[in-house]
């Protein structure tokens, strides 16, 4: 049986999916209460709270885990009966550890914890382009800021293709793969794309830094606002690099931004 934890979130409703259909027996994780396609079991647990996790993680063979909460070391004293644990990280844990602590300090966890472990380090994901929802559907505009610096965004469902081989395969025991799109897009012609899925155009409107950190503030802590604007202002070189592990885990290229624009067409129309 497999644990998935952030269940209902991009990467994990699509991992719960392929996993299920590939037979696999799963039980889905979150806080909230949620619905699954028969046969996948529902735990609410909240991973602030390791306990909570006691009865999601009975009869376990494999956990994949969220960064959430303060204490990874207890999760993973929960999870001490499991065969393999699967965390999804962050990019920034390599890049930017000072910023991204908390990815960085469940690495170090899921390294000590003499479990059979792999570590995803995803970059930006695409479905950071919801953020548009609102603005697209009843303006046809997005804004954002540094619109011409690109960088190699991930469509969550590779993060969950990825996450779903590496559950259930062996061969990736010990790795870390840093895991992007096929090449570089800039927020502008994230926009464009969208308005071409769309069939009608987009506005792109370019924000200050100011204007973007004061959004960005309402939602993450400072210096997580100060590291993801340094990550879309002025990526380094390994930031702004398109890696190869999708396609060697996957044996295909990961999707296009525009791939994944189309398929979620929905939230924008
Ligand atoms: N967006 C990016 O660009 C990016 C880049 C790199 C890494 N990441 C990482 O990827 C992760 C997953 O992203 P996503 O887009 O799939 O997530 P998401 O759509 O925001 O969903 C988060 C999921 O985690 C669950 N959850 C949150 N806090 C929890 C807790 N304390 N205990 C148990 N469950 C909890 C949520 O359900 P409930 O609210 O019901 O608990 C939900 O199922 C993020 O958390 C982030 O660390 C994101």
């Amino acid at each position: 049986m497999i644990v998935v934890t952030g269940a209902t979130g991009n990467v994990g409703r699509e991992l719960v999916s392929i996993l299920a259909a590939a037979g696999e027996q799963v039980t889905a994780v979150s806080r909230q209460p949620a619905q699954f396609a028969e046969g996948v079991r529902h735990s609410q647990a909240d991973l602030n709270d390791p306990t909570s996790l006691r009865s999601a993680l009975e009869g376990a063979d494999a956990l994949f885990l969220l960064v959430a909460g303060d204490d990874p070391h207890g999760i993973l004293k929960e999870a001490a009966d499991v065969k393999r644990v699967v965390l999804l990280s962050s990019q920034g844990a390599g890049t930017r550890p000072e910023v991204y602590r908390h990815p960085a300090l469940f690495e170090r966890a899921v390294r000590e914890s003499g479990l059979d472990f792999t570590i995803l380090r995803p970059g930006g994901f695409d479905s950071n382009a919801y953020a548009w929802a609102e603005s697209v559907r009843t303006r046809r505009t997005a804004a954002a800021p540094f619109g011409d610096v690109g960088l190699p965004t991930i469509d969550p469902a590779d993060i969950a293709a990825v996450a779903a081989a590496v559950l259930r395969e062996s061969g990736h025991s010990g790795r870390t793969y840093e895991l992007t799109g096929p090449a570089l897009v800039t927020p502008r012609e994230r926009a464009a794309a969208l308005g071409a899925a769309l069939g009608e155009p987009v506005r792109f409107v370019e924000q200050t830094r100011e204007e973007a950190r004061a959004q960005m503030l309402q939602v993450m802590p400072e210096p997580v606002v100060e590291g993801t604007l340094a990550i879309l202002g002025e990526p380094t070189a390994a930031e702004q690099s398109v890696s190869p592990d999708v396609q060697r885990v996957l044996g295909r290229a990961p999707r296009t931004f525009a791939d994944w624009a189309a398929r979620n067409l929905p939230a924008f129309r």
